[in-house]
């Protein structure tokens, strides 16, 4: 089923987003302007080369790095607020109660095993009381083939199981914005399939926005929307149904 809530208005804008690193003679701009809409119901996907700036675009999304300049809004709670006028405690808020984020390089915690990666996000990020947090976590690992691998922690664990973990995680909590770097990098095609249609699901019947970063043209049938980053610049581009 279609979210029926899918609709015009943004549930998150990057308005003229700026982005430089480094200084003097090693000054570089990783984002160069970048104006971005994204929409509840959505799946979006954003490609570009190495180095484009996609990371960096999710990182000044989801609050975790600050442009140099424009603005990012967002939805909370039917206000457009903007993220970088926020306290750091208010952002902190934000992103806990509205931001999921799946890591480039998976950041799970060596000590803790599946389960207790996905139940701490639970028990820190709403309260939720252990047998709840158990019970949506070992859900949630289930859908995610991880049934087996609930004790491990992340040196037992594959590649692509810690990979699918930190999807776990970001998942679970069910959050309005979902920022995705290269979910399906560690992946097998089958896996990879799993993942990105957990994605949309989250999409399409949750109502979430959904920014995912690929490499892999196989996706392009399952999204919405896809974006090309190339030097810091973006542009909406047609998908092959278009
Ligand atoms: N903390 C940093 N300090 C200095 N330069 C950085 C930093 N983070 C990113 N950059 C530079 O900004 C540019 C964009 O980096 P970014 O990580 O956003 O690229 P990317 O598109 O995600 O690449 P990849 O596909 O390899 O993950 C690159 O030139 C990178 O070297
Ligand atoms: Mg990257």
């Amino acid at each position: 089923m279609r979210w029926a809530g899918s609709s015009s208005t943004p549930s998150l804008k990057g308005v003229k987003l700026v982005r430089t690193f480094g200084d003097g003679t090693t000054r570089r701009a990783a984002l160069q302007v970048v104006d971005i809409d994204l929409f509840p119901g959505q799946l979006a996907l954003l490609m570009g080369p190495s180095g484009s700036g996609k990371s960096t675009l999710l990182a000044v999304l989801s609050g975790l790095l600050q442009p140099d300049s424009g603005q990012v809004l967002a939805d909370d709670d039917g206000t457009l607020r903007d993220v970088w006028a926020l306290t750091d405690k208010e952002r902190e808020q934000y992103r806990r109660k509205h931001a999921g984020f799946i890591f480039q390089g998976y950041n799970l915690f060596p000590a803790l095993t599946a389960r207790q990666q996905l139940e701490i996000v639970l028990k820190w990020g709403e309260g939720a009381g252990p047998a709840a947090a158990k019970t949506r976590a070992d859900e949630m690992l289930d859908k995610l083939g991880l049934a087996k691998n609930r004790h491990k922690k992340p040196a037992q664990l594959s590649g692509g199981e810690k990979q699918r973990v930190a999807i776990g995680r970001a998942l679970v909590k069910n959050p309005s914005f979902m920022f995705a770097d290269e979910p399906t990098s560690a992946l097998d095609w089958e896996n990879g399939q799993k993942v990105i249609e957990l994605l949309r699901d989250a999409a399409h019947q949750r109502g979430a926005s959904v920014l995912c970063v690929s490499h892999d043209h196989r996706l392009l049938p399952f999204v919405d929307v896809y974006y090309h980053l190339d030097d810091g610049r973006l542009e909406r581009r047609a998908l092959p149904s278009e």
